[in-house]
């Protein structure tokens, strides 16, 4: 089966091919990626501090077409087909009715109108910006029509949980996955505590209160001045403080680390972090310039959000008795986060399981891969009314 993968729920756009076949001798599934792109608006939201919707539904409106061009220039090229689009026209125009830079792109990108080989679309319907979900969406229902294959609608953080289990290259998930498994996911717009009770059986077992930790590392990173987004320069500045070792006279809270659930709020730390920013600014007006100041703050805006993720996935691993922990999204290419939760589990005999460095932020392979599992489990999930969810639960 192959599979092409459509993700926009956020500042990313992108689109993979995804073979799946089974080997024949062990009855294993083996992924290989035949082609995956991803395109970045990040440095367009830069001066927004954060991803401006509009902004971003224009980019993917613009990107998505020419992208998928260049995903099919990496195959070898369509047996020769019946084309259709003309005949399909009207139908297309009608699907793409909100989109129609999309609509223009693909009537005059031909080389995609041949469907080399792909079997189903499995597109991100949720969770995320709705105005950036639906070009994904309408583009995939477009694609499915025109190439008469149908579409899978895939939740993005099923994806980041499927992801640690992906490269880039060939993969296949273990032969016998031992459920329960206790997922952290952490991104920009996400901070929860998943019981993975199989493919696809899922219950959220805590969630922030307010800010996801991707957006405390983002909304921290701006105090200090740094750019959008956040969290690589926070983790940079941290690494080169712990170097350092000089002595960190500052402390800021771990808010909720000791409550008996499985819940989080980060905005607390922000506000501390803003008190703390302020006091130092009126002291020394320059001080922000100072290297060793960002440093400070960096290293113990980490430990903070570090210690509070590790202690709440600890502490659900010992309630719910898992032995498999995954950690995904873009907060888990934290470097601090990665080896400390490490540690702690390599001490009480748990796995950890984390994404590949390339596949920690939002990725069409992800997606993909939870289409296809999720068509193994229950092909019924293919429906025709697809509708962009921008709170989409697990
Ligand atoms: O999963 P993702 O790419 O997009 C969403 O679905 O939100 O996550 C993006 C988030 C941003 O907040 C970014 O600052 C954070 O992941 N991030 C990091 C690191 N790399 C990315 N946070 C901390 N340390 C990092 N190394
Ligand atoms: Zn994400």
């Amino acid at each position: 089966m192959r599979i092409l993968g459509i993700e926009t729920s956020c500042d990313e756009t992108s689109l993979c091919i995804l073979d799946a076949h089974i080997d024949v001798h062990t009855g294993t599934t083996i992924y290989t990626n035949k082609s995956h792109i991803i395109v970045s608006q990040a440095s367009l939201h830069e001066e927004y501090g954060g991803v401006f919707p509009a902004m971003a539904k224009r980019e993917h409106q613009k990107n998505i077409i020419p992208a998928l061009s260049q995903l099919f220039k990496k195959l070898s090229p369509p047996e020769d087909q019946e084309i259709l689009f003309s005949e399909k026209s009207n139908e297309l125009q009608t699907i793409l009715e909100r989109e129609p830079t999309v609509y223009e792109f693909l009537s005059q990108q031909t080389d995609i109108h041949n469907n080399p080989n792909i079997d189903a679309i499995a597109v991100t319907h949720g969770p995320g910006l709705e105005p950036a979900l639906w070009v994904g969406i309408n583009t995939a229902k477009a694609l499915g029509n025109l190439w008469n294959i149908p579409v899978i609608p895939v939740n993005h953080m099923e994806g980041h949980i499927w992801s640690v289990y992906a490269n880039e290259e060939s993969f296949s998930l273990p032969e016998n996955t031992e459920f329960p498994i206790t997922a952290l996911l952490v991104s920009g717009g996400h901070t929860e505590l998943v019981l993975v009770k199989d493919f696809c059986d899922y219950e959220i077992i805590g969630q922030t209160k307010d800010d996801a930790s991707g957006e405390a590392f983002d909304k921290i990173a701006r105090l200090l001045g740094l750019s959008y987004p956040g969290g690589v320069h926070i983790s940079r500045l941290a690494k080169q403080a712990r170097v350092n070792a000089l002595l960190n006279p500052f402390t800021f809270p771990r808010p909720m680390m000791h409550t008996p659930d499985f819940n989080f709020s980060f905005s607390g730390l922000k506000t501390s972090v803003r008190y703390t920013v302020d006091k130092e600014i009126i002291k020394d007006k320059d001080i922000l310039s100072s290297e060793v100041f960002q440093q400070y703050i960096a290293q113990e805006t980490e430990d903070a959000i570090v210690d509070v993720l590790t202690a709440k996935t600890v502490r659900a691993i010992n309630q719910y008795q898992t032995k498999t922990c995954i950690i995904a999204g873009g907060v888990s290419a934290n470097a601090q986060l990665r080896i400390v939760l490490k540690d702690k589990l390599e001490a009480m005999g748990v796995t950890l399981l984390v994404p590949p460095l390339s596949l920690t932020g939002d990725n069409a392979l992800m997606i993909a891969l939870a289409g296809h599992i999720q068509y193994k489990k229950n092909p019924d999930t293919i429906c025709g009314d697809i509708r962009a969810v921008g709170s989409l639960s697990l």
